[in-house]
């Protein structure tokens, strides 16, 4: 069935995310676990070098795929951290936010039906992106007993001949989930053996934990060549509000995808992309990195102690800011749980249903949220467990 992006647009609804939030509006005392942006401030330093920017003028149209600075600080970086070797010119691309580079890589290749793999539970961008460019999303759950990792043996169940790419998502969100390099090898290996395009998102690539590393799928030999890389500065840098992404792809793909921001948004903001290429060569920022990186991972581990003294029993996530405890056992769902958590505990956490299929019977806490807060929170819900005799 032909579809106009018209039609299409009717077949998105609303995040189950932005509904919670509207429910929680007006509600006194909350503790919010539901957000997922970092907390923390952007490191001064780079706040000023947008001001510089600005007092030098930089205030014009900039060109469609970025300032050349960027993509130069870009494909240095990508070089020393991700080993991934990618020509400014030609193969990298700088976007507003990683989620305009999903629907617009998307759309550089996808016919209208052909299918889509994405590992459930999923960024909740990921399905409505694939319909929205013509494509039909097709969940592939992960699941616990294999700590939410996806796994070729999961993917076979679901490759069609109408497959055309595959979404990964390492470190993932809603997860916490780290693919090592064995899974990447492995994963590689079937996208060649079918021939599919792999959209890799990195977003938390610095936010990993217990020693483990994001590996970039794009480093593996021969997968540079079937593989957008996607990857932003909103969680790296906390700069969320600045809506700068960035891609890394064969030449044909990023020709297309800027072609479509020509008619699209134009260009990202210039004096956000010149405080973003200084703060790529400025150690300062990966200092700053490093301090939100372990104060994530002293969250993390007070949460994760606490969700499984009150009952809930809970993976130890290996990355990103989020952890993923199993509610199932309470004999509630997803959505239950939260709704009863943000009217009796006042604090608001995100149904796993909101993620895909395989996300339910858990629910989604965001620790991106000062330690005292996260502590508070932790004591609600564990005096609401134990009297609604729910543990
Ligand atoms: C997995 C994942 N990808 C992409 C994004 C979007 O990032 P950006 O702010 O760069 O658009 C998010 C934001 O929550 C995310 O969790």
């Amino acid at each position: 069935m032909l579809m106009a992006l018209s039609d299409r647009l009717s077949l998105v609804n609303p995040s189950e995310i932005r509904k919670l939030f509207d429910l929680a509006q007006g509600v006194e005392g909350l503790i919010s676990l539901g957000i997922g942006e970092p907390d923390f401030d952007t490191p001064e330093h780079i706040k000023e070098y947008a001001k510089e920017a600005l007092d030098r003028g930089m205030t014009h149209y900039g060109p469609n795929a970025g300032l050349m600075m960027l993509r130069e600080a870009l494909a240095w970086k990508l070089k020393e951290q991700n080993g991934i070797d990618a020509d400014p010119r030609t193969q990298i691309m700088v976007t507003i936010g990683a989620n305009q580079a999903l629907l617009m890589g998307l759309a550089t290749f996808l016919r209208d039906g052909e299918e889509v793999l994405i590992p459930g539970p999923m960024f909740v961008s990921y399905a409505p992106a694939v319909i929205l460019a013509g494509g039909k999303p097709v969940e592939v759950p992960t699941y616990e007993e294999n700590e939410f990792r996806l796994s070729v043996e999961d993917l076979e169940k679901h490759v069609t001949e109408k497959t055309r790419a595959l979404i990964i998502n390492t470190p993932n969100n809603p997860t916490g989930a780290v693919l090592t390099r064995k899974d990447l090898e492995e994963i590689g290996n079937f996208a060649v053996e079918h021939d599919l395009i792999v959209f890799s998102d990195e977003v938390y690539e610095h936010f990993v934990y217990d020693g483990a590393r994001n590996h970039s799928i794009a480093s593996l030999d021969g997968m540079f060549e079937r593989t957008i890389t996607i990857n932003g500065f909103s969680k790296t840098f906390a700069m969320t509000g600045w809506r700068l992404g960035f891609v890394a792809a064969p030449e044909w793909i990023i020709e297309r995808m800027t072609r479509f921001q020509m008619y699209n948004a134009t260009c990202p903001v210039t004096f956000a992309q010149y405080a973003a290429a200084k703060a790529l060569k400025d150690e300062r920022s990966w200092k700053a990195v490093e301090e939100m990186r372990r104060e994530y991972e002293r969250r993390r581990d007070l949460v994760w102690k606490r969700l499984n003294e009150m009952g809930l029993p809970t993976l130890k996530p290996k990355g990103a800011f989020y952890i993923f405890p199993r509610v199932k056992d309470t004999g509630l769902t997803s959505k239950e749980f939260s709704e009863l958590m943000l009217r009796e505990a006042k604090v608001a956490v995100v149904p796993g249903s909101a993620f895909g299929s395989a996300g339910e019977g858990y629910i989604r806490i965001s620790y991106a949220t000062a330690y005292e807060k996260l502590e508070e929170a932790m004591d609600r819900m564990e005096k609401v467990l134990r009297e609604e005799k729910l543990v």
